[in-house]
């Protein structure tokens, strides 16, 4: 495990995820991590850039027993200044502050070079890269030489003669950053030789850790949706603890066409998950009865989920006990509330203002915990999505479901954009089923981020044989998308737009107009709602 520390850098978990990219395990903690607490040793350490100024009076500073565990260390931009501040040398601001992109040359300047440890080795002589930072380097500290320059920046990047440790200005965990990845690469990452993939190591560990925490009786709970987050925590539930993990998926009403159907026999048949599929549609469809506020529906649909979950689990509680009774075996509690949380949701920032680092963590039913009183259980919060989806294909989760797009909480509530009502649900279920089905055929689902119909609420004339119709109109959205806070509309080939058009008036009944979506979000939203 490569430790990265972080010390408030808003590009800190860009970090991890540049390193998990490689297939190396990273873990982001706060900067303020003693070193003699840590649960693992870490194989090399990545100090981030920060906000601060090494020289501020409250600024952040790292264990120096980091410098003592004997395994490369890697400073970016703040985390070079406090490596060599650490050390001794001296940081000041910069006459010229670097913002965007810079040069930089690569050691051969004075012939400093150390060759096969050079950080930068093999990157050729000049490097573009991603500069932010208002302080710098001044005075190398003693044993350090320079490996790489710009225009403004004579200690851009520094390594020291004899032991592994590496300072860069600029930042290559960015996008912006070209061969970012290959600056990470070259780094304390690449020097130890890390063979085992991410995966390889996280089932292990986290099958441990979920039989760690649970004990040899510790029962779990968990929602499914049929999304691949849900799903890929359940098979690591089953996984580690058998039919001690029970979840329970809600028909609320507005899933997909077959939804609960087709995850019960996934889940359940293929994969032997303890699953209970309950059909609460007539509950939630009742409350949602004439409401069209999008707000109102969503409350509706999370308020009722909890009722409907927390009911369900009484149930299987309840009968655990009534088992029991009978002179069955004692089966223990509930004590556990499985989350599919992932690693975005977790780290939204880290504050060391104070020596206990906070992580804001979300959760999407948080809500259940205050009157559930369960603990949470979340095995894929250190998991980028991407790496969820590795995941599942190890744990044999088919995939048709590992690369299925998200489905919003609140259903296809939030597709019909007029009342909701179980014949608009049907409409829409079916008109949403055969686009999924002919962008399958055509080979662009896993092109595309998410795709889905729409039904508006309006009613629009044409004309069927020779009689006038007046029906309703189908809009289609298909977004590519890197995390869904921008997207962009995705161009189908016209033909495919066509097949899907005519199919859609021609076997929904009610629908008899196709409309496609062209709008990026920003301005629009991926959901209309
Ligand atoms: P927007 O519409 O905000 O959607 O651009 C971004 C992503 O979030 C999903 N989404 C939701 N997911 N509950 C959810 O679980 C919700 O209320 C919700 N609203 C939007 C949306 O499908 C897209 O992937």
């Amino acid at each position: 495990t490569i430790l990265i520390l972080d010390f408030g850098s808003q590009y800190s978990h860009l970090i991890t995820r540049r390193c998990r990219e490689l297939n190396v395990y990273a873990e982001l903690m706060p900067c303020t991590q003693k070193i003699k607490d840590l649960s693992f040793k870490p194989k090399g350490v990545i100090l981030s850039g920060s906000p601060y100024s090494v020289y501020d009076k409250d600024a952040p500073h790292v264990d120096p027993e980091v410098f003592e565990l004997g395994v490369p260390v890697l400073g970016i931009c703040y985390g070079l200044q406090e490596m060599a501040w650490n050390m001794k040398g001296k940081v000041a601001k910069c006459e010229h502050r670097e913002y965007g992109f810079a040069q930089v040359q690569i050691s051969k300047i004075g012939g400093e070079s150390k060759g096969a440890d050079a950080l930068l080795e093999g990157l050729g002589d000049e490097l573009q890269v991603w500069m932010s930072h208002g302080d710098q380097l001044s005075e190398l500290p003693p044993d350090f030489h320079v490996i790489g320059r710009t225009s403004t920046a004579p200690y851009a990047a520094i390594a020291h003669n004899s032991k592994p440790f590496y300072g860069i200005q600029f930042h290559p965990e960015v996008t912006h950053s070209k061969r970012g990845k290959e600056g990470i690469r070259t780094s304390p990452i690449h020097q130890i030789n890390y063979k085992r993939t991410l995966q390889e190591e996280f089932i292990g560990k986290e099958i441990a850790r979920i039989r760690d925490i649970c004990g040899p009786k510790g029962r779990v709970i968990g929602a499914v949706s049929g999304g691949v987050d849900s799903s890929v925590a359940a098979k690591l539930m089953h996984e580690a603890i058998g039919d001690r993990f029970h979840a329970i998926m809600v028909d609320n009403g507005v899933l997909r066409l077959n939804e609960a159907q087709q995850v019960h026999e996934m889940l359940n048949k293929d994969l032997g998950v303890n699953l209970t599929v309950v059909d609460a549609s007539d509950l939630f469809l009742s409350r949602l009865e004439g409401v069209e506020d999008p707000e109102q529906k969503r409350k509706i649909i999370g308020n009722t989920f909890i009722n409907v979950f927390e009911a369900e689990a009484a149930k299987i509680e309840a009968a655990a006990e009534a088992e029991e009774a009978k002179g069955g075996e004692a089966k223990g509690k509930i004590e556990w509330l499985l989350q599919g949380t992932l690693y975005p949701d977790v780290i939204e920032s880290i504050s060391f203002k104070g020596p206990s680092a906070t992580i804001k963590t979300h959760h999407n039913v948080g809500g259940l915990l205050k009157d559930m009183k369960l603990k949470l259980i979340e095995p894929l919060r250190e998991l980028f999505k991407d790496e969820v989806r590795a995941l599942g294909r190890l744990l044999n989760i088919p995939d048709h479901l590992v690369q299925r797009h998200p489905f919003p909480g609140p259903g296809l509530a939030i597709r019909i954009l007029g009342p909701v009502t179980r014949d608009q649900v049907k409409i829409l279920q079916q008109a949403d089923n055969i686009y999924i089905e002919e962008i399958r055929k055509a080979g662009l689902y896993n092109q595309i981020s998410q795709a889905f119909a729409v039904l508006l609420p309006v009613k629009a004339v044409g004309v069927m044989g020779d009689a006038r119709t007046y029906e309703q109109v189908i809009a289609l959205r298909a977004v590519q998308s890197e995390d869904f806070m921008t997207a962009d509309w995705f161009v189908f080939p016209a033909e495919v737009l066509r097949r899907i058009s005519s199919r859609i008036t021609n076997e929904v009944k009610g629908i008899n107009r196709v409309t496609y979506d062209i709008s990026s979000k920003p301005p629009a939203t991926v959901e209309w709602l």
